[in-house]
């Protein structure tokens, strides 16, 4: 696929390279094409354009930027209707106001498919989901059952045993908690970042 990755920090960064060694086009849309910390992920085959270039080239936008920008990016993509949005942000610490998280002003501000995932765990999981002999689960919630279908096979590209459905676009903010809860037991409890949550079935 063609996928726009929207803030290349931790977790932008490594989707970016995974979903580059899993084959697919990937272009980070940066404010500062030119940044020096970009230079790695252009050696492993990512590659760097401006936001709007990325994002009018691409079926899919990774957004891992700080939420509150949310309303800022849904201008600046323009049209993006046909078009996949994966938010992966939290809003921890702020929020997108009036919107309870990114993905709401999404949905409201843009007409592309938009959906949850890639946010409730941290990005050292999304570099390596292998626990022993255990696979983690990613997770994602929305209406759009087509972008479902994107994050769920593009999980799988990085590794994760699968996407599980967390519901519709009621569940986000759940979601959102559920990530609290990950980043509660890793930094507040001091567990450390190397956990994961593991869907258990009988
Ligand atoms: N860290 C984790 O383990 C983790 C896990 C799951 C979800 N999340 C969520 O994912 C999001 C990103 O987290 P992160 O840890 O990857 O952050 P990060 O390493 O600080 O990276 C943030 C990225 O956003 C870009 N950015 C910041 N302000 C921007 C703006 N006004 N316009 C365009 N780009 C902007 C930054 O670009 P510059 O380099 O140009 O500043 C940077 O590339 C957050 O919402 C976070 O809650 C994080």
């Amino acid at each position: 696929m063609n996928i726009a990755v929207v803030g290349h920090g931790n977790v932008g960064g490594t989707l970016a390279r995974n979903w580059a060694k899993a084959g697919h086009q990937v272009v980070v849309g940066a404010r500062n094409p030119d940044d020096e910390k970009l230079k790695p992920l252009a050696e492993v085959g990512v590659m760097i354009s401006s936001l709007e270039d990325a994002v009018n080239g691409s079926e899919v936008i990774l957004v891992a930027t700080p939420p509150q920008i949310a309303e800022d990016l849904s201008r600046q993509f323009g049209d993006v209707s046909g078009k996949i949005i994966i938010d992966a942000t939290n809003s921890v610490r702020t929020k997108p106001d009036p919107y309870p998280t990114a993905f709401h002003a999404f949905l409201d501000l843009t007409s592309a498919k938009v959906v949850k995932s890639f946010n409730t765990t941290g990005f050292e999981n999304m570099q390596d989901p292998q626990y022993g002999e255990y696979r983690l689960e990613m997770f994602m919630a929305g209406e759009d059952d087509e972008a479902k279908e994107v994050a769920r096979n593009l999980a799988k590209d990085c590794g994760f045993e699968d996407c599980i459905d967390f519901g519709g676009s009621d569940k986000v903010e759940l979601l959102e908690k559920f990530a609290l809860s990950w980043i509660n037991l890793a930094i507040m409890q001091g567990e450390g970042r190397n956990i994961g949550f593991k869907l258990l079935r009988r």
